[in-house]
């Protein structure tokens, strides 16, 4: 099974932003911790991250008729985008919604998710975890 992995804006300055909401690991630390989870639930995985929203538009439409599952931390475009949204609808691939910390329990404007309008499952405070439990939920719907 393909899976793709999207973080959208400031997930690359994790260990820099915030760190009493994002803890202190590196995005690399991410990437790493991402790759020997997948490679632990014998998927494969590739790992994209942008702060620009079409990027993002363009990378999901890539993935199309390419990749089984896609794992999304939209980070700030979530609580925006329309087009990102729309993306993941036009693919029809299997997505998962996943914030390293909770949305829904912090600033009011965080707790709307278009992203998630277009996701089978959301996981979300579980910090690094989440992602391996996003993996898992695709796998689980594969099969
Ligand atoms: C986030 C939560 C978002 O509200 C925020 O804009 C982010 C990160 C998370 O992983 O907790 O950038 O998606």
């Amino acid at each position: 099974m393909k899976i793709l992995v999207v973080n959208g804006p400031n997930l690359n300055m994790l260990g820099i932003r915030e760190p009493e909401i994002y803890g202190r690991e590196s995005y690399a630390d991410l990437e790493k911790y991402i790759e020997s989870a997948a490679k632990e639930l014998g998927c494969e995985v590739e790992i994209f991250q942008s702060n620009c929203e079409g990027a993002i538009v363009d990378r999901i439409q890539e993935a199309y008729g390419k990749t089984d599952g896609i794992v999304i931390n939209a980070a700030a475009y979530t609580h925006t985008s329309v087009a990102i949204l729309d993306a993941l609808k036009a693919v029809s691939i299997p997505a998962v919604e996943v914030h390293l910390s909770e949305p829904m329990e912090r600033e009011d404007f965080r707790k709307i998710s278009y992203v998630g309008k277009a996701c089978i499952d959301r996981f979300a405070g579980f910090g690094f975890e989440g992602y391996r439990k996003a993996m898992e939920r695709l796998i689980r719907s594969n099969q």
